[in-house]
Formats: C-alpha cells, sequence, structure tokens
C-alpha cells in the first residue's frame, strides 16, 4: 500500500482525458496533475524545449513526493519519455506505447490511421512502435495540429470544430483505415465530431485505456496502489491561467468543486 499521488502532466487540459480515466478505474488514487499553459502548444515547439519542460515539470512532481510519473503528453512522450525515466528517481511512463498497443489489438488493424501534433508526427514514434509490434500494418499518420486549440481553448460541440475536424481527417476519406489512434490527449475530447467525420466503421482508439492500465499494473507489482479506504483527492496546477484548467477540468471530469492553482515553475 502506498498513499502517495501519482504525478500527471501535459502542456495543456488534454492530459485530463487520461486523468478522467484514472479517477473512474483507480479512485482510490489521488493525483497531481500540472498543465503547462505557460508552453502550450508543445506540438510546434522543438523537442529539445518539450523535453527541458518535462524534466522541470517531473523534478517538481517528484519534489510533491509522487509515486508514479505519467506523461498524458504524445508530444512530451514522444521528446522525453527515456530522458525522464533515466533523471527521475521514480517509474515513468508515456501514452504513445498503449495507444500503438490498443491498436494492434484490434481484431482488425491492417491500416492504422494516426492523428497527432506537428512534432510527434514528424518525431515517426507511433509508426516506429507500431511496425515494431505488426510489421505487416500500414500506418497512415497526419499531423492535426489545428485541432489542439480547440479542445484548449473550449470550442468542442461548435461548427467550426466539426469544419476542422471534416478539414484535417479529409485524407482518411482517401486512405481508409480500420482503426484511428487518439496520439494527442486533447483529441479524446473531439471523439464526437470524429466520429461524425469518420463513421462508425473506423475504431476509435483513445491510448489513455491502456495507459491507465499500464500504471494499475506497475502499481500493483510494486505493491504501491493506495489504501482502499482512501478517496483519491486531484490537485491541479498550471503553469499559465490557472481558472482556465480549473473550468476545463469542471466540464470534461464532471466535478464541480474543482479549482487549480498557478505553478510558477519556469
Ligand atoms: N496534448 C499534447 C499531446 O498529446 C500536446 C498538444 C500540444 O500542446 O500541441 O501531444
Amino acid at each position: 500500500m502506498d498513499q502517495r499521488p501519482i504525478g500527471v502532466m501535459d502542456s495543456g487540459l488534454g492530459g485530463l482525458s487520461v486523468v478522467r480515466l484514472m479517477r473512474q478505474r483507480m479512485p482510490h488514487e489521488s493525483v497531481i496533475f500540472v498543465g503547462d499553459q505557460g508552453h502550450f502548444p508543445y506540438g510546434t515547439r522543438t523537442q529539445d524545449e518539450v523535453r527541458s519542460f518535462a524534466l522541470t515539470i517531473g523534478k517538481f512532481l517528484v519534489r510533491q513526493n509522487i509515486k508514479l510519473m505519467v506523461i498524458a503528453c504524445n508530444t512530451a512522450t514522444a521528446a522525453s519519455l527515456t530522458l525522464l525515466q533515466d533523471k527521475l528517481p521514480v517509474p515513468v511512463i508515456g501514452v504513445i506505447r498503449p495507444g500503438a498497443e490498443a491498436a494492434v489489438s484490434l481484431p482488425y488493424h491492417d491500416r492504422i490511421g494516426v492523428i497527432a501534433t506537428e512534432s510527434t508526427t514528424k518525431d515517426g514514434a507511433y509508426v516506429r512502435t507500431i511496425k515494431s509490434l505488426s510489421p505487416q500494418t500500414t500506418v497512415v499518420a497526419k499531423a492535426t495540429q489545428p485541432l489542439v486549440p480547440i479542445v484548449e481553448h473550449g470550442q468542442t460541440g461548435t461548427p467550426k470544430a466539426q469544419h476542422a475536424v471534416d478539414k484535417e481527417l479529409a485524407l482518411f476519406k482517401q486512405h481508409p483505415v480500420d482503426g484511428l489512434i487518439l496520439g494527442c490527449t486533447h483529441f479524446p475530447f473531439l471523439t464526437k465530431e470524429i466520429m461524425n467525420t469518420l463513421g462508425k466503421s473506423v475504431a476509435i482508439i483513445d491510448p489513455a485505456g491502456e495507459t491507465v492500465q499500464l500504471a494499475s499494473r506497475i502499481l500493483t507489482k510494486h505493491d504501491a496502489l493506495a489504501p482502499q479506504d482512501q478517496q483519491g483527492q486531484l490537485t491541479l496546477y498550471s503553469t499559465g491561467t490557472a481558472s482556465d484548467l480549473a473550468k476545463g477540468a469542471r466540464q470534461w471530469l464532471g466535478d464541480s468543486n474543482l479549482t487549480g492553482e498557478h505553478l510558477a515553475l519556469f
């Protein structure tokens, strides 16, 4: 048993799509979330920049006495997972391998699409990981960076959001896929729009599911799950405007009591 919190980070509120599942499936775990809104978006930055932001946040989370860190950001996972695993004294997991594993375990996975930020797409981490797990799978990767600010700025569910999704996913009409990985943690909040565009025959893969399972497996292995009589607490920090993060969290986590705190880390 270990009542210490799990640390979670993203460039913005996308990482809440992972926190949401964590709260559902691991309700006893406390979570400290850092949204690096001060540097949002990560997807158009260099990997060196993202690596240094992620390491600073990781060190902060370690000072908060976390037992595990989840990089709930594909861009930061591609840029910094191995560095953080090397530098931090706690287990660190990312979202890319879990997402790739979920895709290749679909009954049909001959053709898999991946939508992600510019940086993740350029890095090629999804293509490499999927190919290593299933060499015969064809991967259609598309950078859809314009969808990120739509989520971050609360414009989901609007005609503007649907129009942007239609435009960004047009490629998958010419190149149909069996499943589409939401390779940016902001995108699960656009699932409705994405399903409207692609139709029901395309499986939508949110890496959050496998990521939370992996977190649970690691904690179980280390006998570090939270006590069953503990009610998990969520602490929200933003390096930008804390009230924006709290507003998103109240919306996406369905908890009207959530508040956020500004974190002057940089
Ligand atoms: N949510 C992040 C990801 O999963 C990054 C989005 C961004 O800041 O560009 O890649």
